[in-house]
C-alpha cells in the first residue's frame, strides 16, 4: 500500500476517535525522553492526539491519555520510565487513563516483557516504525479494551504527511533521515531505529517552506548521521532527484526566505566531506558551530568503538574546518569509561578537549546496552573509575567554558530572541549563533527577531547582555 493511502486510513481512525471523544473535554500529556529526534517524534504523536480531540495538560493527574516516548541510548532512561509508570498506575486505576508507551525502548524485547510482567496496566506499546499507526492502536484499545502491542522488527518506511503539533513557534526541528548504518560498538540505535533511509529533498524543502510561512526563524535538521544524507540511496542507484547529498540540501535550505538560522545534528566525523565544509562556509544562514561527536580521544578506543577515524584524523578535520570556515567553533559528545579504556586512553580524550576547546561538551558515562558488541567485551570499567573520570572531564570542560565565555564579554552578538526567561519574568532570553544563551532586558515585540546585544557578563550556563 502506498504511504499516502496508509496515512489516509489513520486519518479515518483519528476522525472516529474524535467522534467518540466529542464534548468530553479530554486532556493528554506526553513525556519525552532522549534526543531531538524523539522530541520531533513526540511533536507528531501530539499532533495526532490533538486531532483526536484531546488538549494538552502538564498535570499528569488530570490527563485522560498519557503517552510516553522512550529512549534506550543509556540505562538511566529505563529507570525513569519504570519510575513514572509506578506513579501513573494510581491514575489508571482511578480514572481509566489510557497509557501508551512508544519510542526506541519498545524495540527491545526484554523491556516489553518486563512491562507485561511488572506494569501490565498499559494499553498500547508502539515503536518508531509503527508511530504512524498510533491512531489505529488507540482506537482498538478504546473500542475493544484490549492491550495492543504494535512493534515491527523490520525498518519502517519514510513517513510523510502526519499531523504535527510543534512545541515552539520560533525554532523547529525537521528530520531529514531515519536510522543508522554505523554500528558504533556501544550504541543501540542501529538495532532499534533500523537502517539508514533519507527523506526526499522535496518533502523536506516543502516542510521548511511551510515553517517559514508560519514565521519560524530557525531550523535544525535532524538525523543520526546527517552528513550521509541520501548516501545509501545514491549507492543503490535510486533516482532521488537533484538534491542527493547533505551539502546540496544545506544549500537549498539556505535559499528559503524567512528562515534565518540553520543548524544540524549530528554529523559523523568520518563522513565530513569537503563539499559539506564548502557549503557551511558559503551558506550564510548555517550557524558556524558544528556539533562533531568525538566519543573518545584515543585512537585505540575509537577503533574498538568502530568509529572509523583516529584522534589525528579528528584533529585534522577540526583544523581543516577552522582554516576554511572563518570563526567556526565546535561542540561534541564524549563517552567516558568505554570497555578497556586505560588511564592513558582517557588522557587522550582530555588532550583533544584541551586542543579543540569546545563551546559545549555533552558528557556521558558508558552504559552497557544489551545486544551491542561492547556489552560483550570483557574489560568493562568499574563504576568508580567511570565516575572519577567523568568528574575529571567535567572539571576540565567547565573551566574551558568559563574561560571561553570570557571571550564573549564586551563583544556584540547577534541573538535570536526566543521568549521570556524561564527564571525571570522581566527578562528575555535568546541564543547566539554559537548557541550560547543570553538573557537581557527587553520588550516582548523583540521575540522572534535577531537583534544585536552587547555582552556584559558571563554566568557559566548563560551570558547577560544589553540592547546595543
Ligand atoms: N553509553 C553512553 N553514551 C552513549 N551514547 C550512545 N550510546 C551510549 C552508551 N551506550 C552517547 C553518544 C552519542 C550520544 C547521543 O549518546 O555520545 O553521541
Ligand atoms: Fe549510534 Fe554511532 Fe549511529 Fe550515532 S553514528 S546513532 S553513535 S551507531
Amino acid at each position: 500500500m502506498e504511504m499516502q493511502e496508509k496515512i489516509k486510513i489513520q486519518q479515518e481512525y483519528i476522525n472516529k476517535i474524535k467522534k467518540l471523544n466529542v464534548g468530553k473535554n479530554l486532556k493528554y500529556t506526553i513525556l519525552t525522553m532522549g534526543c531531538q529526534l524523539n522530541e520531533n517524534d513526540s511533536e507528531k504523536i501530539s499532533g495526532m492526539i490533538e486531532e483526536m480531540g484531546y488538549t494538552k495538560t502538564n498535570k499528569i493527574e488530570e490527563a485522560n491519555l498519557i503517552a510516553f516516548n522512550t529512549c534506550c541510548v543509556r540505562e538511566n532512561a529505563e529507570d525513569k520510565l519504570f519510575g513514572k509508570l509506578g506513579e501513573v498506575k494510581k491514575y489508571k486505576e482511578a480514572n481509566g487513563t489510557i497509557i501508551a508507551i512508544g519510542g526506541c525502548m519498545m524495540q527491545e524485547k526484554h523491556i516489553v516483557e518486563k512491562l507485561k510482567q511488572s506494569y501490565p496496566f498499559f494499553d498500547v506499546v508502539f515503536g518508531p516504525h509503527t508511530l504512524y499507526k498510533f491512531p489505529e492502536d488507540i482506537y482498538e484499545t478504546m473500542l475493544n479494551k484490549k492491550r495492543i502491542e504494535d512493534i515491527l522488527d523490520i525498518d519502517g518506511e519514510v513517513i510523510e504527511g502526519l499531523p504535527i503539533r510543534r512545541d515552539d513557534n520560533i525554532k523547529a526541528s525537521v528530520a531529514i533521515m531515519n536510522g543508522c548504518n554505523n554500528f558504533c560498538s556501544y550504541c543501540i540505535v542501529p538495532y532499534v531505529r533500523g537502517r539508514e533511509r533519507s527523506r526526499n529533498a522535496k518533502d523536506i524543502i516543502a516542510e521548511i517552506q511551510c515553517l517559514a510561512k508560519e514565521g519560524y526563524k530557525e531550523i535544525t535538521l535532524l538525523g543520526q548521521n546527517v552528513n550521509s544524507y541520501m548516501r545509501v540511496e545514491r549507492e543503490r542507484g535510486e533516482n532521488v532527484g537533484e538534491i542527493d547529498s547533505f551539502a546540496k540540501l544545506l544549500r537549498e535550505v539556505n535559499k528559503i526566505e524567512g528562515i534565518e538560522r540553520i543548524r544540524f545534528i549530528s554529523p559523523h566525523p568520518k563522513d565530513f566531506t569537503d563539499d559539506v565544509i564548502e557549503a557551511i562556509k558559503d551558506c550564510q544562514k548555517v550557524c558556524k558551530i558544528i556539533h562533531l561527536p568525538l566519543q573518545a580521544g584515543s585512537s585505540e578506543i575509537l577503533k574498538t568503538m568502530n568509529r572509523k577515524y583516529t584522534k589525528e584524523q579528528y584533529l585534522a578535520l577540526v583544523d581543516r574546518m577552522k582554516a576554511k570556515i572563518p570563526g567556526v567553533v565546535f561542540s561534541t559528545d564524549i563517552i567516558v569509561g568505554f570497555p578497556g579504556e586505560t588511564e592513558e586512553d582517557f588522557e587522550e580524550t582530555l588532550d583533544v578537549v584541551q586542543k579543540v576547546c569546545f563551546e559545549q561538551v555533552y558528557m556521558f558515562i558508558y552504559s552497557r546496552r544489551v545486544g551491542t558488541p561492547a556489552d560483550k567485551m570483557e574489560n568493562q570499567i568499574s563504576e568508580e573509575i567511570k565516575h572519577a573520570r567523568f568528574n575529571r572531564l567535567k572539571q576540565l570542560v567547565e573551566s574551558q567554558i568559563q574561560e571561553n565565555n570570557q571571550k564573549y564579554v564586551g563583544t556584540v552578538q547577534k541573538v535570536l530572541v526566543e521568549g521570556k526567561s524561564k527564571t525571570n519574568e522581566n527578562m528575555l532570553t535568546g541564543r547566539t549563533d554559537t548557541n550560547k544563551v543570553v538573557n537581557f532586558e527587553g520588550t516582548d515585540d523583540l521575540i522572534g527577531k535577531i537583534i544585536e546585544l552587547k555582552i556584559l557578563s558571563e554566568h557559566m550556563w548563560y551570558l547577560k547582555g544589553e540592547i546595543k
